[in-house]
């Protein structure tokens, strides 16, 4: 055999072939779609900062979460819009609280067909933006959040939410919120621990999207982009307190991230493409810059390739209908 007949080209050579060697795959079911769902209001409006993406009324919810189900994704990711805002978050604790109402709603939609999880975080609720409360400096107290975050925790099993997304960056807030779980006989509720979570630029959108009310960062408590080896840590730490699936955020800047904890990792390893993610590609797209329907299946396609199981995307929906379709 010669250098010159191994010829990579052979299993290119047409989309038959190419289909059958795919080293990657998307399935609707490796997918999760985030939702907004927002107190006071009758009917869905958009985000401006994420064109196609809307805060949903407690109807319109309901009935997304029906085509979400029917689309074949995995599950959904809810995040609630309050329309009060306090200094300790008091509507993320009201089991009347716009996310815990949506939650009971979008549990009864799903009908079991999907997984339904909730945000656990602070910051949609909070007048001052931040994913905890403040100690008299100002600084996010990290063992007083601990304490809101069990209460929340506590709150969101009892609304029926199947998996609860760490995101604040606390901690041991996957330990707090295990144990507190545990303690109250929710013993099927999963945790899904934002283990690498970066300060990033890239939640920009997000910010518009639950009316932020944010001054300064999070850098005193999400990573700094610059650190790859502290990735690690942060999955290390979640799988020991009682992790069952833990993630990469922001997904397309943190391959490489992703990469090593997929390697690593005893538990499902998940990635979130955030909302600037999004809004870079429609943009471009709207632009006419890019070819948006190739952006968007390449730009999953990366992350599942890199290590993902499972992604949280916008754009769920549109690309499990595409799947089924081809
Ligand atoms: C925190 C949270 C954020 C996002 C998901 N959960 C915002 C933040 O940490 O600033 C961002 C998601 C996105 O940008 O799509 N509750």
């Amino acid at each position: 055999m010669t250098e010159r007949s191994i010829r990579p080209r052979r299993l290119r050579s047409s989309p038959a072939m190419r289909r059958l060697v795919a080293e990657t795959r998307l399935h609707p079911a490796d997918l999760v779609l985030p939702m907004f769902v927002r107190e006071g209001i009758d009917e869905p409006v958009e985000i401006g900062s994420m064109p196609g993406v809307v805060h949903h009324s407690v109807d319109s919810l309901q009935r997304a979460v029906e085509a979400a189900a029917e689309a074949g994704i995995g599950g959904v990711m809810l995040f609630g819009v309050p329309l009060e805002k306090d200094a300790i978050g008091s509507g993320a604790t009201d089991p009347d609280g716009i996310l815990n109402v949506g939650t009971r709603a979008a549990v009864d939609a799903a009908g079991g067909a999907l997984v339904v999880q909730t945000d656990l975080c602070l910051d949609e609720f909070t007048d001052h933006g931040h994913c905890g409360v403040l100690d008299a400096l100002g600084r996010v107290d990290n063992e007083a959040t601990l304490e809101r975050y069990r209460e929340m925790a506590l709150v969101q099993a009892a609304s029926g939410s199947q998996m609860l997304g760490l995101s604040g960056m606390m901690d041991g807030q996957t330990a707090v919120v295990r144990e507190a779980l545990e303690g109250s006989g929710f013993v099927d509720t999963a945790i899904l621990a934002y283990a690498a979570k970066y300060a990033s630029a890239f939640y920009g959108p997000f910010r518009e999207a639950v009316n932020s009310s944010l001054v300064g960062d999070r850098r005193a408590y999400q990573m700094d982009p610059a650190n790859r080896r502290e990735g690690q840590l942060e999955v290390e730490l979640d799988i020991i307190e009682g992790a069952d699936v833990v993630m990469v955020k922001p997904a397309g800047s943190y391959l490489d991230v992703l990469a090593d904890v997929a390697a690593t990792s005893s538990v499902p390893v998940w990635a979130y493409q955030v909302s600037g993610e999004y809004a870079m590609i429609e943009a471009a797209a709207a632009n006419g810059w890019i070819d948006r329907e190739r952006a968007i299946d390449e730009s999953v396609l990366a992350i599942k390739r890199a290590g993902a199981d499972v992604v949280l995307t916008y754009w769920a929906v549109e690309l499990a209908e595409r799947l089924r379709r081809s």
